[in-house]
């Protein structure tokens, strides 16, 4: 039972309430992934992790279950000190900043955490060290030595992130220990070309060192059966199928501590400068979280991580898969704790045609979109819906999907305007017009098949919307909503209304099917309110407003009733539910993305060496012209004795054939080459190498990759022409 607007007289209100049959756990929590505070997230973070994960935790407690929803900062891990390095400040510093900025970022779009926590609270801090001395105490963990680069001006081991060097792959020298910045390789510290030190400059030495294990192998029937045979069916397909692959291509130990000076100690004696890793860290970030939302509200923490009746769901991008269907849920075993029931993974979200990034700038992040729409102007409110259904509508759920300003354009002109907008409008203004502005009375016996049609719409959206949500379906249960709004405009329309009022004189009886089209329409706005809620909330907000009705009436279980409005009740004039978005925004924000990125690759031309080779000293067109290139085509090839580089040419140039030696013998076989046509410098002078003339050379080009091509006579003849 909801109570009404307070400002209003008594009014009796009956509802039908929804009868719940199926088995519900008793509690839930609900965690989306920690971001990384080391910078402001983008809308792609908010599409994966944030937004579903939040239209489920609304829809939960409309229906007034036990729910918590976890968050916060991570705030461990490289990439902080990193970013510190980047801004000339302390990763403290870094993290204060980081956490700030996303919190309000998230606020502002009106994503609802229970408690949005950070991994650097003591309380994380204890709980982590807690929870690796548990696995530490019961020999869960290995340790290993292995050794590692170390930086001896500095007295640190590095870390991936702090060892640069040359690409083994394109030979670039902006490649880090573990990946190549400008071929995107994965490397491992021992693969870079002369590595250096990041912290110093210097060139580090190999030192050994020790670290704890978790031996995941120790744990792969468990992983087998709970996940490829358990939730086979239940689990997204993606999930598993990641799960599958990480466990077919064999579960390796990974270290879970790390030799840095960021981060939670590793709560040992002999543990000396050596610290938690993040990916060890951070998930326990959930269980802290709760732990300080339990001090908050004098609560039990435990029942969330300890009861088989609760259910734990991980709102996740797919990039972390690995670390909560594998890594976590055997620490969670390990230590006692419940296992997950589901981790809806979502894909990534593209934007204009190219993947989101950071480095070039190609974003849009959730505080650009405040800054320009929703801070903008007054009732800001309807732009954070408009964002959160235009990336409900494209979730990446099962693939990769793109954000499109245009997309964004026509989701708010097209539907949310044109269609969910535009019937509640209507009802309101027809309403005031045809009703005197109150809800009408419902004549029974007038009733005729479009009502009873509508009635069961209603009825059997409100089901379809509930599966959908409850296998994390977002998309879909979205579509039924809208699905809903089109069909009363569709009733609407069929109704006619406004004709009936035209010939009122005549047929006095119109009024009677005026009413009930009023009252139906009345009653499916205030179902639209309950139903777009976990979605949209600042638009079910709204409408209560708009009906006079307090928020209570936005329970779940009011959701298929024909009587959330009392006949006689006295309601507000409309108010446009959303505006639209105009070309000119759209054209804007297009302009500006492609502004920022071009700006932020002359900055990476500026600030970083250019791939390509420096040209030599110019010269004349007279230099040029004592070269004589011709063509010629390869008759034969074979490799010379002893020359590891060599291969020896038989070139015909048309004139004559020539014995040409060309160091080309680590890119290409004899039988490669035989039959090119190559364009020869025939009037080099003849240079003995191995005991052979060689009669000339061939021109080759090497690309950034570092890999050799002929340069092409293309379809010049087979010798003699000459090149010019
Ligand atoms: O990928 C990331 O942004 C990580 N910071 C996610 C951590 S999720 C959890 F384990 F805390
Ligand atoms: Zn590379």
């Amino acid at each position: 039972m909801f109570k009404i607007d307070q400002s209003l007289s008594p009014h009796l209100i009956i509802f039908a309430t929804t009868i719940h049959l199926i088995m519900q756990p008793k509690r839930y929590l609900v965690t989306s992934a920690l971001p990384y505070a080391n910078g402001l997230k983008h809308v792609g973070h908010l599409a994966g992790a944030y937004i579903p994960a939040d239209i489920y935790v609304r829809y939960l407690r409309s229906q007034k279950r036990d729910v918590v929803f976890v968050c916060g900062s991570d705030e461990h891990g490289t990439a902080i000190p990193i970013q510190a390095m980047k801004e000339h400040t302390t990763a403290q510093a870094i993290i204060d900043k980081y956490h700030q900025a996303m919190k309000e970022d998230f606020a502002d779009l009106n994503i609802s955490f229970d408690i949005y926590h950070r991994t650097s609270d003591p309380l994380h801090h204890e709980t982590a060290q807690e929870f690796f001395k548990y696995l530490h105490d019961r020999n869960e963990l290995e340790t290993k030595e292995t050794e590692q680069y170390y930086d001896e001006a500095s007295n640190t081991f590095l870390a991936d992130r702090f060892i640069k060097g040359t690409c083994p792959n394109c030979k670039s020298d902006r490649a880090f220990g573990d990946q190549c910045e400008t071929c995107g390789t994965a490397l491992s510290p021992d693969e870079l070309i002369n590595p250096i030190s990041t912290i110093s400059g210097n060139t580090p030495i190999k030192k050994k060192t020790t670290h704890w294990y978790l031996p995941l192998a120790k744990h792969e029937q468990f992983l087998k059966d709970w996940i490829l045979d358990q939730h086979k069916d239940d689990w997204r397909s993606s999930v598993v199928g990641q799960c599958k692959s990480w466990i077919d291509g064999g579960l390796q130990s990974r270290a879970v501590t790390r030799d840095l000076d960021w981060g939670i100690k590793v709560p040992l004696e002999n543990a000396e400068g050596k610290v938690l890793y993040v990916w060890f860290d951070a998930p326990i970030g959930y269980i802290s979280a709760t732990k300080q939302w339990a001090i908050d509200h004098q609560k039990d923490w435990r029942p969330y991580w300890y009861d088989n009746d609760t259910q734990l769901v991980h709102f996740i991008g797919k990039d972390n898969i690995v670390f909560h269907c594998i890594i976590f849920p055997v620490m969670l075993k390990l230590h006692g704790n419940i296992l997950p029931t589901n981790v809806p993974a979502n894909e990534f979200l593209n934007l204009e045609g190219d993947k989101m990034s950071t480095s070039r700038n190609w974003k849009l992040e959730m505080r650009d979109f405040n800054q320009d729409f929703v801070k903008k102007e007054n009732g800001g409110d309807q732009c954070v819906d408009m964002l959160r259904f235009y990336l409900t509508q494209i979730a990446p759920e099962s693939k990769d999907s793109e954000f499109t300003w245009k997309g964004f354009q026509d989701a708010v002109n097209n539907e949310l305007v044109a269609i969910f907008g535009n019937f509640v409008n209507r009802t309101f203004v027809l309403m005031h017009k045809l009703c005197g502005g109150k809800v009408p009375a419902y004549h029974a016996e007038n009733e005729d098949k479009l009502d009873l049609q509508l009635k069961e719409d209603i009825l059997s959206a409100k089901e379809k919307i509930e599966t959908a949500l409850e296998k994390y379906k977002f998309r879909e249960a979205l579509f039924e909503v809208i699905d809903l709004a089109r069909k009363g405009n569709k009733y609407m329309q069929e109704k006619e209304p406004w004709i009936k009022a035209k010939s009122l004189a005549e047929h006095p009886s119109n009024q009677h099917l005026i009413d009930n089209c009023l009252y139906n329409c009345l009653q499916l706005t205030a179902n639209l309110s309950i139903l777009i809620n976990p979605f949209l909330p600042s638009t079910s907000i709204k409408m209560c407003k708009m009906m006079k009705v307090v928020e209570q009436m936005l329970d779940w279980s009011n959701a298929g009733s024909m009587k959330l409005l009392s006949i006689g009740y006295t309601l507000r004039e409309p108010q446009l539910l959303f505006r639209k978005i105009e070309d000119e925004e759209i054209d804007f924000q297009i302009n500006k993305l492609k502004s920022a990125a071009m700006q932020a690759s002359e900055n990476i031309n500026r600030d970083s060496p250019s791939p390509y080779l420096p040209l030599k000293p110019e010269i004349t067109i007279d230099d040029f012209g004592k070269i004589d290139l011709r063509t010629g085509v390869i008759l034969s090839a074979q490799k010379v004795p002893k020359a590891d580089k060599l291969l020896q040419l038989e070139i015909d140039l048309g004139f004559e054939k020539r014995t040409i030696l060309s160091g080309i013998a680590m890119h290409f076989t004899p039988e490669e080459v035989i039959g090119k046509k190559v364009i020869v410098v025939a009037n080099l002078a003849p240079r003995k190498m191995r005991g052979i003339d060689s009669n000339g050379m061939i021109l080759m080009a090497e690309d950034l990759n570092g890999k050799l091509h002929f340069a092409s006579a293309g379809d010049l003849a087979d010798g003699g022409w000459k090149v010019s």
